[in-house]
């Protein structure tokens, strides 16, 4: 079964999919866009990645040509198409293709593209042992909350963790910590899991949600306050949260041993109660 993409309406496989080199997402990166999983039969909070898309649409005055309901019927229909187990839903909305202008074309239809491809679960290694991260200057603009496919800082920020053998990068800006190139942040101190809060430079991830709420469940002290890199050079235990990267353990940050230097207990037991969330 090929991966398939959804194009203004028409079904087809991933790799014939055309778009116009006139589309305003490939001229200027000039849309918004979703990552969304299935694990096995569960889309997990297809609503809510559906309404940040709205969110972040509206706040580039972009039209979504499809009502919620549409939305999610094709993305349902898609994940039925493609019969893979577990499920990558990536689904990209922009302004559409027009003749190249910096402000917005006068009519223009939006593009709206989704592709289903099976979902690559990390490498077993990472989860077990934990990944390392390095922290990087935040020099992207001020309204990161938007899920805009304007990822240039995050490519180069990922690239440089790469490069530095660690997994993440984690912006920093005015000596407080945001978030990841493409995850959120969480650090742990005793019975106590701290974040940083939402405001216009982070992404409100909904995973980042979903461990907040299940968390709480679990009786943790669950808080949105700001962090400091010292702060993390401190915490018993750092993770990441996101749509690929679930819980993941932060073992190393800018090569210093995070608490015991293994993954701590208290991501395992998010990690735990997270799965238990999808299956219930
Ligand atoms: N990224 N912060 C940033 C900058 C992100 O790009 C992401 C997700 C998150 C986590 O959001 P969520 O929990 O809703 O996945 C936080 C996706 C997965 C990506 O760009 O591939």
């Amino acid at each position: 079964m090929p991966n398939i993409a959804f194009i203004n309406g028409k079904w087809g496989p991933v790799s014939s999919a055309k778009i116009s080199i006139e589309d305003r997402g490939f001229q200027f990166g000039d849309g918004v866009y979703e990552v969304i999983r299935s694990h096995g039969n569960t889309l997990l909070d297809l609503k809510e990645h559906l309404e940040r898309l709205h969110i972040s649409a509206k706040a580039l005055e972009i039209e979504v040509p499809y009502p919620m309901e549409m939305l999610e019927k094709i993305v349902r229909l898609g994940c039925k198409k493609c019969h893979f187990k577990d499920i990558l839903i990536y689904i990209q909305l922009t302004r559409g293709a027009a003749p190249r202008d910096h402000a917005f074309p006068k009519k223009n239809r939006s593009t709206l593209v989704m592709t289903f491809r099976p979902h690559k679960p990390l490498p077993e290694v990472m989860r077990n042992e934990g990944v390392g991260v390095i922290s990087t200057e935040d020099i992207r603009w001020a309204k990161c909350h938007v899920k805009s496919l304007n990822l240039l800082p995050n490519v180069m920020a990922r690239e440089s963790a790469k490069r530095m053998g660690a997994f993440e990068s984690l912006f920093v800006r005015e000596g407080k910590v945001m978030e990841g190139a493409g995850s959120n942040v969480f650090a742990v101190f005793g019975e106590k899991v701290m974040t940083p809060p939402e405001g216009p430079y982070i992404l409100s991830g909904i995973m980042r949600d979903t461990v907040l709420k299940v968390g709480r469940e679990k009786g943790l002290e669950m808080c949105e306050a700001d962090l400091s890199l010292d702060d993390l050079y401190t915490a018993d235990e750092l993770f990441l949260t996101g749509t690929t990267v679930e819980v993941l353990p932060v073992v190393r940050l800018n090569d210093k041993p995070v608490g015991t230097g293994k993954p701590g207990r208290v991501s395992l037991l998010l990690y735990e109660a997270f799965h238990q969330f999808i299956q219930d």
